[in-house]
């Protein structure tokens, strides 16, 4: 029974394992949700000790449902979300302050000082990112400077930082090991990704002492053993990426061109470019999709932090929704004669606009505006942010001298939560004017995760043999009529910049 692997994905709101079989079939899972802390506005917070928990309990969850033990399990997968900040006491393991989340604008005047002091060339330049609070460096810094005794504990090298995969490791392996991959080190503004290790300059000009960050390795690749009392044995650690390079790699999206778009808490597309990093001419990030055996593969990524949360804000603030999945029913029947438009700006926009100040806008009501009108304005945002994303990835790929990604390109490949509604993906195809493909397995991150602790384990073959694996349920094909998109697109962009703060 020893050809078992066991993929944790920490995610912002919860956390789950799985467990996979050798022919990658799920055998076990496990999920738990923890506290998300708002301390102040534009704050978010996550208790390190909560992630911990949930990580642990899951895991050996999953591992009952399964019906395994550790001797079964070939090796550990890890995902996590992206960018949110711990760090921690070497010595005793625990988090000097609690972890700053990547939601979170705590750090956006220090951006804002840092982009008019004319630093966004030497960040974006190196990393692939922008001056914005979403990345890591400056979250570091902000524990660094408000926790007592910190910034001189840290350059005394008694502070270790990481991002959750990194966190996790420690624990799982008892404090033997400190380490990322490149994935979650694309993600912090710290790492060069054009020459594969942390930058001095940019830990300078963020004052991150060096001694504090974890060694970068591939995705596959050895990431030590799980302490033997955890799980009731030793476990293999084999893979790791953040969970949007996860998403891709679980879609198989290893051609490049190849693009999946993630829908969570927020929404991710991800774009693969191959060996070459693209530099975005309309603010997309660079970022690493993946790394095997020393070699980075380069993705455009349009992040968008609202998608599955306005859905939500429905049903837990409004309470117009009973449940997320009515929301496509809803929307079904609103009035095709209301044009509403919700601009979801809950904690500001993200890619392609990148504005931390301004916040949401729904235009159009009328005294006839119902909650299916609201409800399908929410998923229409959606669906109009991923076309800005997929437009804007559209010039940068053609730009670089390839054909298209998006309109006019092969497919996009989605996951998470919000798919299973027919209702949006069809809309999504429609705005698109592309077809949207949802593949049977749907849980990609924590597949992908699997994947990649299966394929440093030896169990898994290699990803050409993998991509054979993914699976078709359902293509949606645009039925939209032009005009119609058009002047819908249209008037999503004219409520876009009516929101935004520098009008
Ligand atoms: O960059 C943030 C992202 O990694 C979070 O993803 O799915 O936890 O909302 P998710």
């Amino acid at each position: 029974m020893t050809g078992h692997v066991l993929a944790i994905d920490q995610g912002t709101t919860s956390t789950r394992a799985m467990v996979f079989d050798e022919a990658m079939r799920v055998k076990g899972v496990a999920q738990m949700e923890f506290e998300q802390h708002y301390p102040h506005p534009g704050w978010v917070e996550h208790e390190p000790e909560d992630l911990w928990a949930t990580v642990v309990s899951t895991c050996r969850r999953a591992m009952t449902s399964a019906g395994v033990e550790a001797g079964d399990i070939a090796s550990i997968g890890i995902t996590n979300q992206r960018e949110t900040t711990v760090v921690w006491d070497r010595r005793t393991g625990r988090a000097v302050a609690p972890a700053i989340v990547w939601q979170d604008r705590r750090t956006a005047a220090t951006c804002q000082a840092l982009r008019e002091a004319g630093r966004e060339t030497l960040v974006s330049s190196r990393t692939g990112l922008l001056l914005d609070p979403y990345f890591s460096a400056s979250k570091i810094a902000w524990i660094l400077d408000n926790t007592d005794g910190a910034r001189s504990a840290a350059e005394a090298g008694r502070l270790a930082f990481g991002t959750v995969d990194s966190f996790l490791l420690w624990r799982l392996t008892d404090g033997a090991v400190h380490a990322t991959d490149a994935t979650n080190a694309s993600r912090t503004a710290l790492y060069n990704i054009h020459e594969g290790r942390w930058d001095e300059a940019l830990l300078d000009l963020f004052r991150v002492p060096a001694c504090m960050l974890p060694e970068v390795r591939d995705c596959a690749a050895d990431f030590g053993t799980s302490d033997p009392d955890l799980l009731g044995g030793p476990i293999a650690i084999r893979g790791m990426a953040g969970d949007q390079q996860a998403a891709t790699v679980g879609q198989a999206c290893f051609e490049p061109g190849m693009v999946k778009s993630t829908y969570g808490t927020g929404c991710f597309a991800v774009l693969n470019t191959g060996n070459a990093p693209v530099i975005s001419k309309s603010r997309l990030l660079t970022t690493i999709a993946y790394q095997f055996d020393g070699q980075p593969t380069y993705a455009l990524e349009g992040a968008i932090f609202v998608a599955g949360a306005a859905v939500q804000w429905l049903r837990d603030g409004l309470h117009i929704l009973e449940d997320a999945a009515q929301s496509g029913d809803l929307a079904a029947i609103a009035d095709a004669a209301q044009e509403v438009y919700m601009v979801p700006a809950f904690v500001g926009l993200g890619a392609p606009y990148w504005d931390a100040e301004c916040r949401g806008a729904i235009f159009g009501l009328t005294r006839g505006t119902g909650r299916a009108e609201l409800a399908r304005a929410a998923l229409e945002a959606v669906c109009f942010q991923t076309n800005d994303l997929i437009d804007a990835m559209h010039g940068d790929w053609r730009a670089a001298g390839h054909e298209g990604a998006g309109a006019g390109a092969p497919v996009l490949r989605v996951d998470g939560g919000m798919v299973a509604s027919d209702w949006t993906m069809q809309r999504l195809a429609d705005v698109l004017d592309a077809p949207v493909d949802r593949p049977r397995m749907r849980e990609t991150t924590v597949q992908g995760a699997a994947y990649l602790a299966g394929y440093g384990a030896g169990l898994y073959p290699d990803p050409t043999a993998f991509s054979k694996g993914w699976a078709l349920e359902r293509r949606f094909t645009p039925t939209m009529d032009a005009p119609v998109r058009e002047r819908m697109v249209a008037g999503w962009r004219d409520a876009v910049s009516r929101t935004l703060s520098k009008n």
